[in-house]
């Protein structure tokens, strides 16, 4: 059977590249401001781990906040149900770095995927494993395919040295008891985990267990196929923060995005994907990167819904 997906994303690619429009690159994490909103990058993974590339598909970019739902998966596989006594999975309908809700819901965190509900997360990880980043980076290596996948510490620097407002959500939640890792070794693990350096093809394949209902590259089980699904429902409605709305109605798949500029995102029993461009929106997900998720569920008709 000829490729479906590279004549998909090559005329997507095409498509991008005469949009008007990039967005910004984050600036508040002055190591990713540098990065230029002209690059564009997209890969689809089928079941079976083969990749479909194009543009900068190949090149490594931080993938910062992408990185929450495969310390969550790790998380529920671990633990199970009693994760959700500590962080709660409702849309926040505020920005991803946002303090307000936490003091009237008493220190549990919306969901896991803004920062304060994956500090928790990674806080849980770093208890059962000893070493949450470790545990993150060979996930991501086996399931990436690729042993040289690797932590920017350079990007680890520069967030610690601009860390005051997650330093000041990891402190404000141990107040409540619902982290007990010591917030400075917290803060590296978790500034350390969004310091993940992948591709596109690489975060595409990585996602696929996600495709596969829970089972990983190597066909073991990492989680049931109601976890899975408990996973992507969580992406669907919170993985975009308070642009989840607007990226469900125009893209109709679970996503997750990063300000690194990636997006993952899901098409249960088909295939998973990464998109990558740098520029984002004033609500930290990347411009050309929903565009083109965008255009994927126009062209191709796949979508959850
Ligand atoms: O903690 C932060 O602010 C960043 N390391 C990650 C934020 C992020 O990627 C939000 N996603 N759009």
């Amino acid at each position: 059977m000829p490729p479906f997906f590279q004549p998909v994303i090559d005329r997507i690619a095409a498509d991008i590249a005469t949009a008007p429009g990039r967005g910004r690159p984050a600036d508040y994490i002055p190591a990713l401001a540098e990065a230029d909103p002209q690059r564009f990058g997209m890969a689809v993974a089928e079941l079976d781990g083969t990749v479909y590339g194009v543009g900068d598909w190949q090149q490594p970019f931080s993938a910062q906040s992408i990185t929450k739902v495969f310390t969550l998966a790790l998380v529920l596989s671990l633990e199970g149900e009693t994760l959700w006594e500590h962080v709660g999975r409702e849309p926040s309908g505020n920005p991803f770095n946002s303090l307000v809700q936490l003091e009237y819901e008493h220190g549990i965190p919306r969901n896991p995927f803004i920062n304060a509900g994956a500090l928790v997360v990674t806080d849980r990880l770093h208890r059962l494993t000893g070493n949450a980043s470790g545990a993150l980076q060979e996930f991501l290596r086996a399931e990436s395919s690729n042993p040289l996948l690797d932590f920017d510490e350079r990007v680890t620097a520069s967030e610690t040295a601009h860390g005051d407002r997650n330093a000041a959500l990891a402190h404000f939640i141990a107040s409540y008891g619902n982290i007990t890792t010591p917030v400075p070794e917290l803060l590296h693990q978790y500034f350390r985990q969004c310091a993940a350096e992948a591709s596109c093809a690489d975060l595409a394949r990585a996602a696929g267990f996600l495709a596969r209902h829970g089972i990983r590259a190597d066909g073991s089980v990492l989680l049931s196929r109601s976890k899975a699904k408990q996973v992507n429902a969580v992406m669907l409605t919170c993985g975009t923060y308070d642009a989840a709305g607007d990226f469900a109605y125009r893209v109709g798949l679970p996503g997750k995005s990063g300000v690194g500029g990636g997006i993952i995102a899901v098409v249960p029993g088909r295939c998973s994907l990464c998109v990558w461009s740098p520029g984002l929106d004033e609500r930290g997900n990347s411009v050309a990167g929903v565009a083109a998720l965008d255009r994927f569920t126009t062209l191709t008709g796949l979508s959850v819904f």
